[in-house]
């Protein structure tokens, strides 16, 4: 005789479960410094007005969920026991400026609706659950990186609570004054033996999914980057008076540098370079520039071909000072090497994917996420959401109901089946 057919677990309606998810999304972009877009840096208001909807829907799911030394909020969902290793999923809360609603939080909400899902009918799994909505993954106002997740991790730069904001307040301070204890950053650090694997949920960001017409895609790796802030020296002087010759301009020499960032990344395909930030001080229209600041971001899935950019591109920026006669400090506060996904975990996602009736389709990250630095503890998987015209760091930035509802549905499948191989 045969076996009965094993009933299917019931799952939830896609279009249901993907509205719950949006609106969530939609009340969270409501919290945004800026009207353009999303605007929301680690801990500001705007930061403590998401936390409170979060821990809310984390603990509405059935989970105990609190804040943590660091800003980050850790929901947790039993197993059928008490106190089992957890299967941890997740993504940041913060954004970039004027940037997109999904970037970060829908790896967060995802996860959350799944597992009020699995409470709704009373289903515990052979191991735990937690959500993690890491406080500050972009690294805006500090200009540092994976903040929450290193501090997860273990890894946490004590010394980037020296560092200051637009507004001259340190880390330090802005923890303080947000209610968190940063003494108690380094006793936080998770055993890798009470982490089974990391798995987020993001969009994509990119432009593959939507071309070859799937809703998921299966990550395979994540694009290792460097972040360099460098700082140009001159001499600040009278527009009217100075004869060009005798200039020591170093807006002119940033833009030689920034022209020649272009120009080394456009050299491979596997790597891009990005300057976002450009400061002339004193920043009068009458006055040569005496001093410039800018940024460069710096990625490769390959980490010999970014150090080799990274090495070029010192090298050229010094040339440019040396001729002009102008100094230059270079400063790296970010530097994240390329991580790859767990191969049994990428096989698990797909599988609960292609039970969802989707191609699995497996593509790199160009963009950094907390996988990075979750690596230093356990295994990593990711499934990439598309997203229309791979639109990211962008108000344009947007998903729809039915692929939130689609990439629930996938990773409550990939829930149920997860297992350490
Ligand atoms: O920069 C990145 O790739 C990510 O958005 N933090
Ligand atoms: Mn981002
Ligand atoms: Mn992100």
């Amino acid at each position: 005789t045969m076996a009965p057919e094993m009933p299917e677990t019931p799952m939830p309606d896609a279009r249901v479960i993907g509205a719950e998810i949006m609106a969530h999304l939609d009340a969270l972009a409501a919290h945004s410094e800026t009207s353009e877009g999303l605007t929301r840096r680690y801990a500001t208001e705007e930061h403590r007005a998401a936390i409170g909807l979060i821990l809310g829907w984390m603990r509405d799911a059935g989970m105990t969920a609190a804040l943590d030394a660091v800003g980050n909020c850790v929901g947790r969902y039993e197993g059928n026991q008490a106190d089992l290793p957890a299967l941890i999923m997740g993504s940041h809360q913060d954004s970039v400026r004027n940037g997109g609603r999904y970037d970060g939080m829908l790896g967060i909400i995802t996860p959350i609706a799944c597992v009020h899902a699995l409470n709704q009918r009373g289903e515990r799994l052979p191991f735990a659950v937690e959500v993690i909505a890491f406080g500050d993954e972009e690294g805006v106002r500090f200009q540092s990186s994976l903040l929450g997740s290193r501090a997860i991790a273990g890894d946490f730069d004590m010394a980037a609570l020296d560092r200051v904001d637009d507004d001259g307040v340190t880390m330090r301070e802005a923890m303080r004054s947000f209610g968190l204890d940063p003494r108690a950053i380094p006793a936080m650090a998770r055993k890798p033996e009470d982490v089974l694997a990391f798995v987020e949920v993001h969009i994509e960001q990119g432009p593959v999914l939507e071309a070859e017409g799937l809703p998921l895609g299966v990550v395979t790796g994540i694009s290792g980057g460097d972040r360099l802030e460098v700082t140009i020296s001159g001499m600040a002087g009278h527009a009217g008076t100075v004869p060009m010759g005798q200039r020591r301009d170093t807006l002119c020499a940033a833009a030689e540098c920034i022209l020649a960032v272009e120009a080394h990344a456009s050299r491979g395909e596997h790597m891009v370079g990005t300057v976002g930030i450009v400061a002339a001080h004193p920043g009068a229209v009458n006055v040569i520039p005496g001093c410039t600041a800018f940024s460069v971001d710096l990625r490769s899935p390959d980490d010999t071909v970014r150090r080799t950019l990274v090495d070029d591109l010192v090298r050229e920026f010094t040339a440019i000072c040396d001729r002009r006669e102008v100094s230059v400090e270079i400063e790296t506060p970010h530097r994240g090497e390329a991580v790859a996904c767990a191969p049994w975990l990428i096989e698990q996602i797909d599988a609960a994917v292609a039970q969802e009736g989707i191609t699995p389709r497996h593509l790199p990250s160009g963009a950094g996420h907390d996988g990075m630095a979750m690596d230093a503890i356990t295994d990593i998987g990711m499934l990439f959401v598309r997203c229309k015209g791979g639109i990211s760091h962008n108000p344009e930035e947007s998903i729809t109901t039915g692929d939130a509802g689609i990439a629930a549905r996938a990773l409550l499948r990939f829930m149920r089946a997860f297992h350490r191989p």
